[in-house]
């Protein structure tokens, strides 16, 4: 709960993201200029993430009614499931970096339908590195090219996640494949970072959130919005855009904790690492050398 006389950056941060005169999108600009005329700016287009009105109210139900067919007991064992599957043995820092960067991504492709392996984790971290980060030519084209990749395949399986997406939105009247499959795909989007980010920085104790950020426009202006200060947080946001997947994100976040906490992990492993490159995300990397904090 936050205090509206305790905290004035979260309390307008809390204001601004309740208010619909403020959009997730420039006006005028639906699609990054750099994306326009690509496949990749076709799915950015779609998401729920980046529209606003009546289309984001319909779509954004239908993506939380999905999200939550699932409940906490049916994550934990999918987590479970692919902790054991995995083949990540964590003898390094380095491993223990690859297990939380993975895991997470394994249990939404799989619940997707999709068949998780080296390219398709390859494909999923350029496709969400290029939403992130999309400035230079080669990370737009790459990204194009994973987004064309993971798009082709999502259209071709069947999973659970997959089958109440198209369910919660045929309720809606959305039926376009393109829609759902882009959301679906958008998912990753909404997860490598985030919830890597916060099982790392539970192993570290830490009080960051590992989504610090947001931003909205009014007009062509971007504001930047903290969700953290050093009283408050608003990790999963609030208002229209609040985060549709954190029992996701907490529950897999709970199950992989439980699951290193047994581990012999060292001590030394969890002093050594550095931030991943990222506007709007904590996500630290363990390194075995070189590193800084
Ligand atoms: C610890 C992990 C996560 C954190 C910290 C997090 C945080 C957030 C935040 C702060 C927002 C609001 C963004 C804004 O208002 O500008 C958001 C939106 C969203 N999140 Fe999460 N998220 C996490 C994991 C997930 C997962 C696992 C999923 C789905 C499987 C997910 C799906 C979404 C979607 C679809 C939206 C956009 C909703 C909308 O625009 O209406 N998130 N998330």
């Amino acid at each position: 709960m936050i205090c509206p006389f305790k905290s004035d950056v979260l309390h307008n941060t809390m204001n601004i993201l309740q208010d619909a005169t403020y959009k997730v999108r420039p006006q005028n600009e639906d699609v990054p200029k750099l994306f326009q005329g690509l496949f990749i700016g076709e799915v950015f287009g779609t998401l729920v993430r980046m529209n606003d009105g009546e289309h984001h109210c319909i779509l954004k139900l239908a993506v939380s009614q999905a999200l939550d067919h699932f409940d906490e007991q049916y994550i934990q064992q999918q987590t479970e499931q692919v902790i054991q599957s995995s083949k990540i043995m964590i003898d390094s820092p380095e491993m223990l970096t690859q297990a939380i960067q993975t895991w997470p991504i394994m249990v939404v492709s799989e619940q997707i339908g999709l068949y998780v392996d080296d390219e398709l984790l390859k494909h999923v971290e350029i496709f969400v590195n290029c939403m992130s980060n999309p400035f230079l030519k080669e990370t737009i084209h790459n990204g194009n090219e994973s987004t064309m990749w993971l798009h082709q395949r999502i259209q071709l399986v069947n999973g659970s996640l997959k089958q109440q997406l198209i369910e919660h939105c045929a309720k809606q009247n959305i039926t376009d494949s393109l829609i759902i499959n882009s959301n679906l795909l958008g998912f990753f989007f909404q997860t490598l970072d985030g919830t890597s980010g916060l099982i790392g920085l539970t192993l570290l104790e830490s009080q960051l959130l590992s989504i610090k950020n947001t931003r909205r426009f009014l007009g062509d202006e971007m504001v930047v919005l903290p969700l953290q200060d050093d009283e408050e947080s608003l990790p999963f946001g609030i208002g229209a855009h609040c985060c549709p997947g954190t029992l996701w994100a907490k529950v897999i976040t709970a199950t992989v904790i439980r699951y290193l906490k047994q581990l012999p992990i060292q001590k030394e492993w969890l002093q050594n690492y550095e931030w991943k490159a990222s506007m709007n995300a904590n996500v630290p990397l363990f390194k075995s050398t070189g590193a800084r904090k």
